[in-house]
C-alpha cells in the first residue's frame, strides 16, 4: 500500500480553506492509502503564540480532524511534539538545505519584502523542519493545498540530494493538489487566499463559526457587476470561490456546478453556497461537541504515537548511521 503524510498548523481555528484543500481529502484518501496525519504544533511556534489560545486551536484540530471523518482505525493520527524525531531530523536536514533555498520560499519572502523584522529563525528554517515531517515516513504522496507545493518540493529536493551524497536514504515525496479547491480564496477580498491569520475574519469561515454566521459571511461576499454565474477567476475571481467551493462540497466539477446556477441571480446562488457550507458546519459541529466531551483525542493521540514512532525511530537510526555519527 503507498504512504501518504500531511498535517495542518493550527495557528488559528480551522477553516474552509483546510477543510476543503486538506482534510477531506485526508478523509478520503484513508480508505487506499496508508495515510500519516499529525497535528503540526512544533510549527505553530515559529511565530509567537499566546500559550492558552494556542492549546484551545491545537484540541479544536485534532477534534475536528476526528469529526470531518479521520478514523484512528485506518488512519495514524499523531501530535508531531509526541514524535522526538522530527526535531531531530529536521536539524539534519537544515544542514543539507541551502540559504539561498530559504530565501525563495514564499511565506518568508513575502513578509522579508513587506519590511517585517524580528522574523524568528525557527520561522525561516520551518520548511526543513516540514521536511524531515514528510521524509521520516518515507511518504509516496503529500496531499496539500496549493500553497503548499513549493516546500514539499523542497522535501523533494533536499531528498534527492542527500540519497545522491549518501546512497538511497529517502522516498522522494510527490505533491497530491486536489483539482477542485486547491485554493479557496478569502470571501472579501478574493485576490487573497482564505487564511486564519486574517486581520478581519469576514472573509473567512471557520469551522466552528455558527450556522448564522458563516451564512451572513457567504451572503455579504464580494461579487461582480457582470450578473451571470460563471468561471472567470479574473474577471470574477467572487464568484469563481463560490463556485469552486460548492463543486468541491457538493464532489461535482466545475463545469457541472456552473450549469446548476448558469441562470440564476447572485442572490439565489449565494443562498445555496451557504445552504452547503451550514450543513457541513452543523454536521461537523455536532461530532465536534461529542468528541471534546469524550476520551476519543487521547486514545486517538496514544495510538497514533505509538505506530508513528516506530517509523520515525528506525528511520532516524538509519539516517544518523549512514551519516556516520551513530555511535
Ligand atoms: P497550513 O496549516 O497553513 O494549512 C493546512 C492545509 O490546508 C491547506 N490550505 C488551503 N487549501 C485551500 N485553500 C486555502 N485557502 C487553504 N489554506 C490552507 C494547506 O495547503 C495545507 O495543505 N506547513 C504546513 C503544515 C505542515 C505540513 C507538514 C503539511 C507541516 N508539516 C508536512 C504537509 C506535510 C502548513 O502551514 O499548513
Amino acid at each position: 500500500m503507498q504512504r501518504m503524510l500531511s498535517g495542518i498548523k493550527p495557528t488559528g481555528e480551522l477553516h474552509l480553506g483546510n477543510y476543503i484543500g486538506a482534510l477531506r481529502n485526508f478523509v478520503k484518501y484513508q480508505e487506499d492509502y496508508e495515510m500519516y496525519v499529525f497535528i503540526a504544533n512544533l510549527h505553530t511556534v515559529t511565530i509567537p503564540q499566546d500559550p492558552k489560545e494556542i492549546h484551545k486551536y491545537l484540541i479544536d484540530a485534532i477534534a475536528l480532524y476526528i469529526a470531518c471523518g479521520l478514523d484512528k482505525d485506518k488512519a495514524t493520527i499523531f501530535l508531531q511534539s509526541d514524535v522526538l524525531e522530527h526535531a531531530n531530523l529536521g536539524f539534519i536536514l537544515s544542514c543539507h538545505s541551502y540559504e539561498g533555498e530559504l530565501d525563495r520560499m514564499t511565506q518568508y519572502k513575502d513578509r522579508k519584502q513587506k519590511g517585517e523584522t524580528g522574523l524568528s529563525v525557527g520561522f525561516y528554517t520551518y520548511p526543513t523542519l516540514m521536511a524531515a515531517d514528510i521524509l521520516m515516513y518515507d511518504a509516496d504522496f503529500v496531499p496539500v493545498g496549493d500553497d503548499q507545493k513549493q516546500h514539499v518540493e523542497l522535501a523533494r529536493d533536499i531528498a534527492e540530494r542527500m540519497n545522491n551524497r549518501y546512497g538511497q536514504m529517502f522516498k522522494v515525496p510527490k505533491p497530491l493538489i486536489a483539482e477542485v479547491g486547491a485554493r479557496i480564496m478569502d470571501l472579501q477580498d478574493p485576490a487573497r487566499k482564505m487564511s486564519k491569520s486574517d486581520q478581519s475574519d469576514k472573509g473567512c469561515i471557520f469551522l466552528l463559526d455558527s450556522p448564522k454566521t458563516a451564512r451572513k459571511k457567504i451572503m455579504s461576499a464580494q461579487t461582480d457587476s457582470v450578473n451571470i454565474v460563471q468561471f472567470d477567476t479574473e474577471n470574477q475571481p467572487g464568484i469563481s470561490n463560490l463556485l469552486t467551493i460548492y463543486a468541491a462540497l457538493k464532489e461535482i466539477t466545475i463545469k457541472e456546478a456552473e450549469l446548476i446556477f448558469k441562470d440564476y441571480r447572485y442572490g439565489d446562488f449565494k443562498k445555496e453556497v451557504a445552504q452547503e457550507v451550514v450543513e457541513l458546519l452543523e454536521k461537523l459541529q455536532s461530532d465536534y461537541t461529542e468528541i471534546i466531551n469524550s476520551d476519543i483525542i487521547e486514545k486517538t493521540l496514544t495510538k497514533g504515537k505509538e505506530k508513528a514512532q516506530k517509523i520515525a525511530s528506525a528511520k532516524l537510526d538509519q539516517v544518523l548511521t549512514t551519516l556516520g555519527i551513530k555511535i
